[in-house]
């Protein structure tokens, strides 16, 4: 049991800010390829790269851009993301790819002349609520350093399912009903994503020329293609003629960067995740370290660590005070001085976890204080055979992101603003809240929940991610439990799924993970709990037993995706 093994205080806790992460092990031997993403053209475009002799990166491109085409609920060239790269001598670094603020930008921009925030949800809906994308980079920057093959190569068959379209599905038919009133709203979105204002049947043909030639632009011309010249112009115009405050030099100025991965040791298992601007690796490292720091059978030491009670209120005790700190003190670390060393300092989470009681709720209020206060996304897992690996998150943020397509270029833009924290204290759609550090300012990026993460252990390698909103990092920690508890892949992505999130103070979950019985106990311990009404999540995971070379992948049977595994010789 994970949760029982752990050391009492280990000594092997440490969390590293560095580039290339710890000393390599083993390299691995040749063998498998594997693609799991959440559509199954997009893993078949990932196989073929691999195929035709494309290493782990160029399979990655060419999966990301057709998830751009066929899921346009969920990310695209309107969005960004993070890319974590791996080498076979486990080098690993993150590239980061999220939406940056307009220089036009101000930190008040989504508030009335009250102060209070906009009632028409400005910071969802429209070309206001967009961050000037990072995707198209991603594809630029990451073929130029790290792949094999020509870019055209790796976007060819995302041009042509643009050209030719692709039939609706029951993912796509859900997410844009959810959205259609906001789709409606907007010409070019209708006329591509609707018909006759009304989600089209699944079945349908959906077709993006404007798209298609935009891909060929950047197949063609590379980071130019997109950030500067024609379609620069015509994206800026399209968005300015929609009201929205994008200027050409925002798109001349935008940068990819490469971040030092976080990198955790916990037992024997190595994480390589996401540093800031996103907040999962932090709150990764916070929630493994807790538990070495206090753990479960410190807590409950006449309690078997698989009791389903006992271990919901331990790890939600957890996750609730790694999501308080995020509330905090995370945000863009271009902008914002993040206290990382204080954070991660095994003396301060022993501390965080010395006021959890058995048996008792911890009121998320009571957590004021220990500090001073400084302050619909999809997933691919792909390893190639030589042990090349990337996991990458992206994302335009809600369903068809602010539903505003620029006509001119066949992109949907994002929401990816809502990220910041529009008004300290103020939930987002996600129902998070922030404060000063993830403040809008111009070029800064939001914080983000997205936590692509690899892991090796003594036995294992796991490749890891889902979209979910806030719920990502709490559904990546899950995972990651059930990995080093020695689940199949096929189980760990199936798993119900619950989430505390600091506020709301209550334990979100599926409407299947607790039985009666279990809420009551849970109940009685002072939880609020909330079942969402639905399953999310949509989980990539790809497995390797380090002794025999077995490789085994999931895609979460919540979506539609596809999950393939073909052996090397
Ligand atoms: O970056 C973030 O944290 C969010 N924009 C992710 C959104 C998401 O996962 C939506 N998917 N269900």
């Amino acid at each position: 049991m994970t949760l029982a093994r752990t050391p009492r205080i280990s000594i092997l806790f440490t969390v590293l800010l560095l580039l290339g992460g710890c000393a390599a092990t083993n390299p691995q031997q040749p063998g498998s390829l594997a693609v799991a993403s959440a559509h199954p053209l997009a893993t078949q475009a990932g196989l073929r790269a691999l195929e035709a002799g494309g290493n782990a990166f160029d399979a990655a491109i060419a999966t990301a851009a057709v998830l751009s085409v066929v899921e346009p609920y969920s990310a695209g060239l309107g969005g960004g993301g993070f890319w974590l790269l791996q080498q076979p001598d486990q080098q690993t670094t993150l590239v980061d790819a999220r939406e940056k603020a307009p220089a036009a930008s101000t930190r008040d921009m989504y508030l009335d002349a009250n102060g209070e925030v906009h009632p028409d949800k400005l910071s969802i809906n429209g070309p206001l609520a967009a961050g000037i994308p990072g995707q198209p980079g991603a594809f630029a920057y990451i073929n130029e350093h790290y792949a094999e093959r020509p870019l055209r190569a790796n976007l060819q068959d995302a041009i042509r399912i643009a050209r030719q379209g692709f039939h609706v599905d029951q993912r796509y038919h859900e997410l844009a009903e959810w959205r259609r009133e906001v789709m409606q709203r907007y010409p070019a979105t209708r006329q591509t994503f609707l018909v006759d204002g009304k989600v089209p049947p699944v079945g349908a043909l959906i077709r993006q020329p404007a798209l298609a030639d935009t891909l060929e632009a950047l197949a063609d011309r590379g980071w130019d293609g997109f950030y500067d010249g024609p379609v620069a112009q015509q994206l800026v115009s399209d968005v300015q003629a929609a009201g929205g405050i994008w200027q050409l030099q925002d798109l001349k100025d935008y940068t990819i960067v490469e971040r030092q991965p976080v990198v955790i040791h916990y037992d024997d298992a190595t994480l390589w995740t996401t540093p800031p601007p996103s907040s999962g690796g932090i709150a990764l490292a916070q929630m493994f370290g807790m538990m070495q720091q206090r753990p479960f059978d410190e807590v409950f030491p006449d309690t078997p660590a698989d009791d389903p009670v006992a271990r919901t209120h331990y790890l939600v005790e957890v996750m609730r005070r790694a999501y308080r700190d995020r509330a905090i003190y995370l945000g863009d670390p271009d902008y914002t001085d993040i206290p990382v060393k204080h954070l991660l300092d095994p003396a301060y989470l022993g501390k965080r976890m010395a006021n959890l009681k058995p048996g008792q709720a911890t009121p998320s209020q009571s957590l004021e204080g220990d500090l001073d206060s400084g302050t619909h996304t999809t997933h691919l897992s792909v390893m190639d055979a030589d042990g090349r690996k990337v996991s990458a998150t992206l994302s335009i943020n809600l369903p068809f992101g602010s539903a505003f397509l620029s006509s001119g270029t066949g992109v949907l833009l994002n929401d990816e603003m809502d990220d910041f924290a529009i008004k300290p204290g103020v939930p987002n759609a996600y129902g998070l809240v922030g404060g000063e550090a993830n403040s809008i300012a111009p070029g800064k990026r939001p914080l983000s929940s997205m936590t692509p993460t690899i892991m090796t252990s003594d036995d294992r390698t796991a490749i890891i991610g889902t979209p979910g909103g806030s719920r990502i990092i709490t559904m990546v920690y899950l995972g990651l439990l059930d990995v080093l508890d020695g689940k199949s892949a096929e189980a760990t992505v199936s798993d119900p799924r619950f989430h505390h999130q600091y506020l709301p103070d209550v334990i979100q979950h599926e409407p299947d993970t607790f039985t009666p019985e279990q809420k009551t106990a849970l109940e009685a311990m002072g939880y609020e709990l909330r079942d969402v009404g639905r399953h999310y999540g949509n989980m990539q995971l790809i497995l390797r037993d380090r002794e025999s070379g077995e490789t085994t992948a999931a895609a979460d049977p919540r979506g539609i995706g596809q999950a393939v595994v073909k052996p090397v010789r």
